[in-house]
């Protein structure tokens, strides 16, 4: 049985019209939060860029998991709960569970702001033995503050940030949030985080602007989720996807450029919104990291890396990082 802590404030859509207005009544470069690519349309169409051939990462990320599970729970050691930053639809974490469960009853705590990832979660990983699931509708630093009451004494904490999501900051905020984990850890608790490593230009261009441009679907639906929960006229005809290297961030971005000169209404976020021709509103980063980088990151916010686990198909590494 899924027990769910909801939290989402009532204030939710308050904050994302904030956030739209924020982001496109500034001057200069116009941005939307990555995280709000995610509505029930923009997961689901996630869920179908995971299984694109030009898409390896989340592949590369299950294949580790499912390799190196053992090896992970040997290492984590034991009695321990498991929070998960972000699930997902669960379909990775269910190795690692399934090694936990042979060992020993497992808690799981998956921290969401998505609702219907949270029960899609759930529904995977139900069936697993001796396994309760207690799901948090929560951003990531609230949920895993809540997570860390629910402890047990002599209980650690194995914090699960996979799919490199962690990608989605750039590097100083990376830093910043891995600390911040760090904060509501104590000495011997870990973090298993997973990151997209540096690949070729050509490799991620094909991967972030994908042939049946689904890829561009998810990015457009952002402006759809802007017109339908804000009232916005969007024209999504007039946008249109694109993916750039940033050679000096070590990133792919997402971007929305506009086809023409254009104004377009925001009313609920208070905003009119002027964008010349081939103006973008930069949507998403993903940043991809050097295996070594990830080590020395580690250290810099109070973690040791303990293990790196790296998929040679599509280069991808699972750290096993540990709270000194
Ligand atoms: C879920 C943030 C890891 O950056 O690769 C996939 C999101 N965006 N295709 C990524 C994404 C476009 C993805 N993360």
């Amino acid at each position: 049985m899924l027990m769910l802590v909801r939290s989402i404030p009532a204030n939710a859509s308050y904050e994302f019209a904030a956030d739209v207005r924020a982001g496109l009544a500034r001057p200069g470069q116009k941005e939307l939060p990555s995280k709000y690519l995610y509505d029930d349309v923009g997961s689901a169409l996630f869920e179908v860029i995971c299984h694109l051939p030009e898409y390896g990462l989340t592949r590369a990320d299950e294949r580790l998991l499912r390799r190196h599970a053992s090896d992970i729970v040997d290492r984590v050691g034991g009695p321990v709960a498991v929070a998960e930053l972000g699930s997902g639809s669960g379909r990775k974490t269910r190795w690692l569970l399934e090694a936990f469960a042979r060992r020993q009853r497992i808690s799981y705590y998956p921290i969401e702001i998505s609702q219907s990832a949270l029960v899609m979660c759930e529904k995977e990983l139900r069936d697993i033995d001796s396994i309760s699931i207690l799901g948090f509708e929560r951003e990531y630093l609230d949920g895993l503050l809540e997570v860390a009451a629910y402890r047990k004494q002599g209980q650690r904490l194995l914090v699960l940030f996979l799919g490199s999501t962690i990608g989605n900051f750039d590097r100083p905020a990376g830093l910043d949030f891995l600390s911040e984990v760090r904060c509501l850890l104590q000495p011997g608790d870990c973090l298993l985080l997973g990151t997209d490593l540096e690949k070729t230009s050509a490799q991620l261009l094909a991967a972030y602007d994908d042939e049946l441009g689904v890829t561009a679907a998810f990015n457009l639906n952002l402006l759809g989720r802007v017109n339908r929960e804000l009232g916005a006229n969007f024209d999504l005809t007039q946008f249109e996807h694109v993916a750039r290297i940033n050679p000096s961030e070590r990133s792919v971005e997402m971007h929305l450029r506009s086809k023409r000169r254009q104004t377009v209404r925001i009313p609920a976020a208070e905003v009119i919104a002027e964008f010349q021709a081939g103006e973008t509103i930069w949507t998403e980063s993903s940043h991809k990291y050097s295996a070594e980088e990830i080590v020395d990151t580690a250290l810099r916010c109070g973690f040791r890396c303990d293990m790196q686990w790296i998929d040679h198909e599509w280069l991808f590494a699972e750290n096993l990082l540990v709270a000194e």
